[in-house]
């Protein structure tokens, strides 16, 4: 028997991006529009939470009906409507979450409140059409570094997370501390690319018996270095910093990986978050999961940072795994993810 098509509507606003995606099956994006805040925020050197919430009022229908019009479909075509609940900014998730549930009452179709945690490591799916739980997941993103376990397709174990600074928040800090714009990941990055990794020795914080991360050590080594270069008048050559910087993040996100798929005997590592876009962590995780005998995905570009169709793709499990909610959902600003 054929079994029967089911098309998701996804919507995103847990950040500075308004997003709504349709996909069917979880596998075929039939459309994706990302509405992205950076040049509005980039004035104030990050997010501001309240422009945020403004902007994404101005932006979520507009957004939810070119994404319908570029999947040529109606909203009585949709099985139903996945949203990003949490975590994030609780007055832009509600931006989302409102529109979500309006459709939602209006139409009748089933609502599904989706992790943004969990979508960024479910957009990994369209990147490999063979994987398949238990496999190991990096979250690296603004807000959250976490390793963990995903054991099925609703269960998530995690092993460690950052006790301090996330990877791409310690990203964004140096590179605001260096007067580069906002977001700093990728301003890092192309600096890097004309510096020399080894040039200084920046401390790689290795919690010992622990999955855990702590990069606000590493932050402050780097403040300290410039600090002192400027102090003693010093040429710095910001090439070198950045390269340095980056070398010893993904050191420490590499190492960490590499021990817990020979713990797990877990066969692949999938990388998700913003951070995930860094060609550098992404060519050097690869090599550190192949000298343990395993494989490493990463999404598409696009699927790295902030958009709809990895909310659609987690919602299309939770609707398989018949999570629906309720219209009473309500945001959660710091939703955890595989926390007991
Ligand atoms: O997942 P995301 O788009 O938003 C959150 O959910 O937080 O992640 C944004 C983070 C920012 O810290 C940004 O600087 C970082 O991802 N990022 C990068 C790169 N592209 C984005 N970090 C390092 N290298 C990149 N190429
Ligand atoms: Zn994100």
């Amino acid at each position: 028997m054929m079994e029967k098509d089911l098309t998701i509507l996804g919507i995103e606003s847990s950040c500075d991006e308004t997003a709504a995606s349709v996909v069917r099956n979880g596998r075929e994006v039939l459309s994706s529009v990302v509405s992205t805040q950076i040049l509005v925020h980039r004035k104030f050197g990050g997010v501001v939470p309240e422009i945020a919430s403004r902007k994404h009022i101005e932006h979520v229908m507009p957004v939810i009906d070119e994404a319908l019009k570029k999947a040529h479909l109606g909203l009585t075509e949709i099985d139903a409507i996945a949203v990003t609940y949490g975590p994030g900014l609780v007055g832009a998730l509600l931006v989302g979450l409102s529109a979500a549930k309006g459709l939602a009452l209006g139409t009748g179709k089933p609502l599904i409140g989706v992790n943004h945690l969990e979508g960024h490591v479910f957009a990994n799916f369209l990147s490999d059409p063979d994987l398949k739980p238990p496999f190991l997941a990096l979250v690296v993103s603004g807000g959250h570094t976490s390793l963990l376990v995903v054991e099925d397709y609703n269960t998530f174990r995690l092993l460690g997370q950052t006790r301090d600074d996330a990877a791409g928040e310690a990203f964004d800090k140096i590179a605001r501390f260096m007067g580069l714009p906002y977001p700093g990941g990728p301003e890092i990055e192309k600096l890097a690319l004309s510096g020399k990794a080894e040039a200084i020795d920046f401390p790689r914080p290795l919690l010992l018996n622990s999955y855990d991360f702590s990069f606000s050590g590493l932050k402050s080594a780097v403040i300290n270095y410039l600090h002192a270069q400027a102090q003693r008048g010093l040429e710095v050559k910001r090439e070198d910093v950045a390269a340095s910087f980056q070398e010893a993040i993904v050191d420490v996100l590499v190492t960490k990986c590499k021990e817990a798929l020979i713990a797990t005997g877990l066969k692949k590592v999938v990388l998700a978050g913003g951070v995930s876009a860094n060609r550098h962590l992404q060519e050097a995780l690869a090599q550190g999961a192949d000298s343990v005998g395993a494989e490493l995905v990463h999404p598409t570009p696009i699927l790295c940072t902030d958009n709809a169709v990895m909310i659609a793709v987690r919602g299309y499990y939770q609707y398989l795994a018949h999570d629906f909610a309720t219209l009473d959902l309500n945001a959660n600003p710091s939703l955890k993810l595989g926390e007991a």
